[in-house]
């Protein structure tokens, strides 16, 4: 895969919203796979100066979120679809008819993740995804020992990810249980993938993630099957890395026509 290690979290906003750019470029009506969390809050704010800038425009395509929780009422401001909405769908000029997230207060949460599978599959595919990682090496909600063949399904949340994303709720206990999430078969799916992270919290995530063996106890290794994938970091989530040298002189020396 590729690895783009830079100076900080801005360098990293950048580069990462330059390859989404090339891609809506290229195709107006492309399929965006959007995450949620805050690795990608960045991306996603450099995309809006653009937008707001008159540089990009971005009506044009779908979005697809990697998952949702399960049992949030209808608008709880924490639900991904609420958070989509709000810091991503207006900010970047998205049509909103056109942003779809797995349907987690569906009464048949099995034909839920079905129809998102079916839904994907309608809109042609996504064109680049958008990835956080985990600090167990989760991407979108597939906790370790995820099948790197698994489609949109129900999972439980691992309970570091639930003491990670507590920060968001009241309380600990109000973080739900269990999600819908795009598999890693559904993830690896998409026809480019661009994983961000930012911080010392991320490295030993990203190491496994990219130079350590291919493993479910690490989901996001599964990006190393796949034939266009890009890992951008800033210096503090790239400090594990062994092979840091390399990364920085391929980035270096990375041919003008292979840059977005
Ligand atoms: C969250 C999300 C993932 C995200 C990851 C990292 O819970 N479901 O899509 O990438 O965990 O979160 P953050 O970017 O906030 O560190």
């Amino acid at each position: 895969m590729e690895v783009i290690v830079l100076l900080g979290p801005d360098d990293v906003a950048r580069v990462a919203a330059d390859v989404v750019a090339g891609v809506v470029r290229r195709r107006p009506g492309a399929v965006l796979g959007l995450a949620t969390g805050s690795s990608p809050v960045g991306v996603y704010a450099e995309l809006a100066r653009r937008v707001a800038a008159g540089e990009l425009d971005l009506s044009g395509v779908s979005g697809f979120a990697l998952d949702e929780y399960v049992g949030l009422p209808a608008g709880h401001p924490e639900s991904y679809a609420a958070v989509l909405a709000r810091d991503v769908t207006g900010p970047l000029g998205l049509d909103p008819a056109r942003v779809h997230v797995p349907d987690g207060r569906a009464a048949d949460l099995e034909a839920a993740a079905e129809d998102y599978e079916q839904a994907i599959a309608a809109a042609g595919g996504v064109d680049v995804q958008l990835l956080g990682i985990g600090a167990n090496g989760h991407i979108g909600f597939n906790e370790p020992t995820s099948s790197f063949g698994s489609r949109t399904r129900l999972k439980t949340l691992a309970p570091r990810t639930r003491a990670d994303n507590a920060r968001f709720f009241a309380s600990p206990d109000e973080v739900p249980m269990h999600c819908l999430t795009q598999g890693l078969g559904t993830i690896l799916g998409a026809r480019r993938l661009l994983l961000v992270a930012q911080g010392s919290a991320k490295a030993e995530a990203v190491a496994a993630a990219v130079e350590g063996p291919l493993t479910s106890m690490c989901p996001a290794s599964a990006l190393q099957l796949h034939p266009r994938a890009t890992v951008v970091v800033d210096e503090a989530a790239a400090v594990r890395l062994t092979l840091l040298d390399h990364y920085r002189q391929v980035y270096a020396h990375k041919p003008a026509w292979q840059r977005p």
